[in-house]
């Protein structure tokens, strides 16, 4: 028989009952977490929100109340009342917060009963995680998936009342719209009443924000979802969460000192930690360069040095071809002594699956150099190479020849491979970055054209203004990202604000002026009846909630995820419809 809840509200939290409670008579409610049965008396472990308590079933207290408690299982919802008591010396439990006190039942009603669930609710699990989304209600009743969730809340909130107090507005803007290109395919929903049309779900409110402003609100932001049919990466999902903010009458300093403040102010709140502002700034070109990514992780050294110059001309072949066709070598010192020579073969192994060529090492000695490339070198360049590498004996140099993009990327891979593998990261610091002067354009070589880096609606830096004829893809954009431990975190630029500059813009990326009033006229409109100069920026939600709950996993902070198919284990989403839906949509499955 399933009892009311009539005359039984609790009292008090499981989790903040303690000896200040002594000899008070309380109601609890939750489910039942662990039960031992000692033949006259049974303990449970009643868990809701704030925690767990130790609830006692003696027959010396209530006859009634211990035959009910004896048919308690697993994950049964219960309500107790009863007399809280200081546990004796031996019996406290130090590993809870309660750990001091106990309850003994005089009353129970049980609210509901359940099956046997197919996993603990504990943190430690041994079971797949497409087990954990199928029972997602209860893999969220875990300590640690509650502990997330309440991150996430509490995060929301920091963000909003950050904003809030700076005089923002907290505004919505639609979910079904028109799709607005940032890169990735658009979720579409055909619209019943218009047939033959298609709204597309946001890939983020961007030319929202930006009429907004052109509204006159000035100040704007929104805690919203964004949705992408992209390759779902490890940390990326279909729908997920943007901080968005816009702001009129700024500029890219006002932009980043305010985000600043914000981002001091969550991560201070939420992860008690000290945040020192203003961030480091690094331009998009240093930080390619210098650790051969726009997104570094600069909690370790190991730059990346360019030592093109030096062996231009050296007898090495690979490198002096590669140099002869435009390419570069560079390499990168990982001051540690004692690699293997089976170590540096898979090191070789490594760069090949990056995409790379191969990699040539030099090990330092005393008064020497041990490498299969010394005998192709002067001893000139010998000494130039490891003066520029600042080596000294002991230490491993690696080299990469290659074009400049390539070799990048692929000593920047090393290098986080081996800062990881050496343990130089210190998992204890929040190193945030700025990039800044991202280029404005990239030639895509599939698509025979230029893209924006960014996206299309990003201003360019005044003074490159009058290359976008000449050289466009030496323009650079008033667009930045926060970067957290090698994280994107978020991106965002100063906007064109002029119905010329934004159809110059428009051409530069291949579409006639007509495509662009087409796809963009609103926008374009927009513009010519007064704009304010304005920029903004948008945060990964779910990656901030990564970092500050420390988990690598995008889906423990999100309470309904999708897998890396896009696909929703527990409602079973996406799903075939019936065909009167597809009748009266006017569409044809053609599979
Ligand atoms: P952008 O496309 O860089 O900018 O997105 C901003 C931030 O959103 C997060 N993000 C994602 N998080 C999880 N899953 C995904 N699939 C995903 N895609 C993006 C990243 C990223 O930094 N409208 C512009 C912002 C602006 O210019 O103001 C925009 O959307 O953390
Ligand atoms: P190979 O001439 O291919 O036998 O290469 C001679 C040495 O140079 C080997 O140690 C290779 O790993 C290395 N090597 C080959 N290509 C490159 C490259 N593009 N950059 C750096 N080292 C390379």
């Amino acid at each position: 028989m399933i009892e009311s809840m009539k005359g039984f509200k609790r009292t008090h939290k499981c989790g903040k009952l303690g000896l200040e409670n002594v000899d008070e008579t309380v109601i609890l409610t939750g489910w039942v977490h662990r039960r031992r049965d000692l033949g006259g008396v049974i303990f449970i472990d009643l868990r809701d929100r704030s925690g767990i308590c130790q609830i006692v079933f003696d027959k010396n207290v209530s006859e009634n109340a211990f035959e009910k408690g004896d048919r308690l299982r697993s994950e049964y919802v219960i309500g107790v009342k009863g007399k809280v008591k200081k546990r004796p010396e031996e019996n406290v439990n130090p590993k809870i917060p309660t750990g001091k006190i106990e309850v003994f039942v005089e009353e129970i009603r049980i609210f509901s009963k359940a099956e046997t669930p197919p996993f603990l609710v504990e943190n430690k699990i041994n079971v797949d995680e497409s087990i954990r989304l199928k029972y997602r209600y209860i893999d969220l009743r875990r300590p640690l998936m509650q502990r997330n969730i309440i991150i996430r809340s509490k995060a929301t909130q920091a963000f909003r009342n950050f904003l809030n107090s700076r005089d923002f507005l907290e505004i919505e803007t639609p979910m079904l719209t028109k799709s607005t290109p940032e890169g990735a395919r658009d979720y579409l929903v055909p619209s019943r009443v218009n047939p033959g049309k298609f709204y597309a779900l946001p890939q983020s409110p961007q030319l929202f924000k930006q009429i907004l402003m052109i509204s006159g609100f000035e100040k704007y932001y929104q805690i919203t979802r964004c949705f992408r049919d992209e390759d779902l990466r490890s940390n990326r999902q279909p729908e997920f969460t943007q901080v968005d903010i816009e702001m009129s009458f700024v500029d890219v300093d006002d932009v980043l000192q305010l985000n600043e403040e914000m981002i001091k102010h969550v991560f201070e709140e939420i992860k008690g930690i000290r945040v020192d502002i203003p961030f480091p700034r690094i331009t998009y070109q240093d930080a390619v360069e210098q650790y051969g990514t726009d997104k570094p992780d600069t909690r370790f050294g190991m730059k990346l040095i360019d030592i093109t110059q030096i062996v231009k001309n050296s007898e090495f072949k690979v490198f002096r071809n590669t140099v002869e066709k435009g390419g570069i070598v560079k390499g990168i010192n990982v001051k540690s002594p004692g690699f293997s020579r089976r170590e540096i073969d898979g090191l070789i192994d490594l760069v090949k699956k990056y995409g790379g060529k191969g990699l040539a090492w030099i090990m330092v000695e005393q008064n020497d150099v041990k490498s299969p490339i010394s005998k192709f070198l002067s001893q000139q360049e010998i000494a130039q190479i490891l003066q520029r590498m600042d080596a000294q004996p002991e230490d491993l140099l690696l080299f990469v020849a290659d074009d400049r993009e390539m070799a990048n990327m692929v000593l920047g891979n090393l290098r986080l491979e081996l800062g990881r593998r050496l343990n130089l990261i210190d998992s204890r610091k929040f190193n945030f970055l700025w990039i800044t002067d991202f280029p404005l354009l990239e030639y895509d070589e599939e698509e025979k054209r230029y893209v924006a880096v960014h996206h299309p609606f990003t201003s360019p830096k005044d003074e490159d203004i009058q290359m976008l004829d000449t050289y466009p893809e030496q323009v650079r954009a008033k667009a930045y990202d926060l970067v957290l431990n090698g994280v994107e975190l978020g991106g965002g630029s100063i906007r064109i604000h002029s119905t010329e500059l934004q159809e110059k813009m428009f051409s530069l990326l291949g579409f006639s002026k007509e495509e662009a009033w087409n796809r963009f006229g609103f926008l374009l409109k927009a513009f010519k009846y007064g704009t304010p100069p304005h920029g903004g920026i948008a945060y990964g939600l779910d990656r901030i909630v990564m970092f500050l709950a420390e988990t690598e996993n995008i889906r423990d902070v999100i309470a309904f995820p999708k897998t890396q198919n896009a696909v929703d284990l527990m409602t079973e989403a996406p799903s075939e419809v019936v065909p009167k839906q597809l009748e009266e949509l006017h569409i044809e499955i053609t599979l």
